[in-house]
């Protein structure tokens, strides 16, 4: 290979940056070219390529969103348009892609490989964590540091005024963000997707502490109760609970990447050139205990990655 790409998509996630860089250092390593996509598949798409050399990613280890930007490309579902793509790659002599995102960006890479057999490697990149096939996906370290830095600020405040908050992290349809958060916050309550939200306990549990109490309630945004809007809203109808909400929201994917995401992003990335530069295809590369793992780019989004019980457990005895 003389020339490969790199593109992100879906979601921005910190440590995309670290990954990006990565990629282009380890490339030039081996002489080979480094072309950036913008925009992700979209970019794609329209051919809005840049050359990346060395210089173009100096100081950009530990900036958070992607240089690259990213997208969420409609089009590229439709085969037409990944023709288009897979022409412009061809045009600009383009030998494999390393595509980092969540399940949308794992799925756009294999069909983009199954039909017009370009060489592809996935990374994991979502501050949700929920890639099967990898232990922690870049981004989701930074995100919960800065869901728990907010939590532990709201703490201080609803200790000293003695009331029940409700506070909801993203993570999509699963619930590493909310455990791990809840945990790191001696949250009261986590309601997850993975388990169900017993309103009759939750309210029992609040009581039991007595009124002027602080509570905690650490809600993911895929419950399904709803968000924290929806479950305030239950607890006065249901038992005249008042409570305060907060939505975190999308400070939880900007900032700074932690180091764990700069050290994961960098190691993704130097493992996903080495991996295209074998010859290797259609596999998204993770890390599990420490060692990078090869997962079939499907099986990265048709496998559910499960919240470990331990975690489970460990949140409800500690709360
Ligand atoms: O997948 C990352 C994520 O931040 C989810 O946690 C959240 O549900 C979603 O993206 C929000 O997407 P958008 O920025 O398009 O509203």
């Amino acid at each position: 290979m003389k020339k490969i790409a790199v593109l992100t998509s879906g979601a921005d996630a910190p440590g995309m940056n670290a990954h990006i860089r990565a990629i282009v250092r380890t490339a030039e390593s081996h002489g080979v070219k480094v072309v950036g996509v913008r925009r992700g598949f979209a970019g794609l798409i329209e051919a809005d390529f840049i050359p990346l050399e060395r210089k173009d990613t100096a100081n950009i280890i530990g900036l958070g969103g992607t240089i690259l930007r990213t997208s969420q490309s409609e089009e590229f579902l439709l085969a037409d348009f990944r023709a288009k793509a897979a022409d412009n790659l061809k045009a600009a002599g383009i030998d494999g892609l390393i595509g980092c995102g969540g399940d949308g960006t794992m799925k756009g890479l294999h069909l983009l490989h199954r039909d017009h057999n370009v060489k592809v490697i996935g990374s994991p990149g979502t501050i949700d964590n929920d890639i099967f096939g990898t232990d922690f996906t870049i981004g989701f370290d930074t995100a919960i540091n800065t869901a728990a830095e907010a939590i532990d600020r709201i703490r201080d405040t609803a200790d000293s005024q003695g009331r029940v908050y409700i506070i909801e992290v993203m993570g999509s349809e699963a619930g590493f963000v909310a455990t791990m958060v809840g945990i790191a916050c001696g949250a009261e309550y986590m309601a997850i997707p993975e388990t169900l939200t017993n309103i009759p306990d939750l309210y029992k549990r609040i009581t039991r502490e007595g009124k002027h109490k602080r509570y905690i309630v650490v809600i993911g945004e895929g419950d399904e109760v709803g968000g924290a809007v929806d479950l305030a809203a239950l607890l006065k109808e249901c038992y005249n609970i008042d409570s305060r909400v907060a939505v975190l929201g999308h400070i939880q994917r900007g900032g700074k990447p932690t180091v764990a995401d700069r050290v994961l992003g960098s190691r993704l990335g130097h493992g996903a050139v080495e991996t295209l530069l074998s010859g290797a295809s259609n596999v998204m590369v993770g890390e599990i205990h420490g060692q990078l793992q090869f997962t079939s780019l499907p099986q990265t989004y048709e496998r559910k990655k499960a919240l470990q019980d331990h975690l489970i457990r460990l949140a409800e005895i500690l709360a």
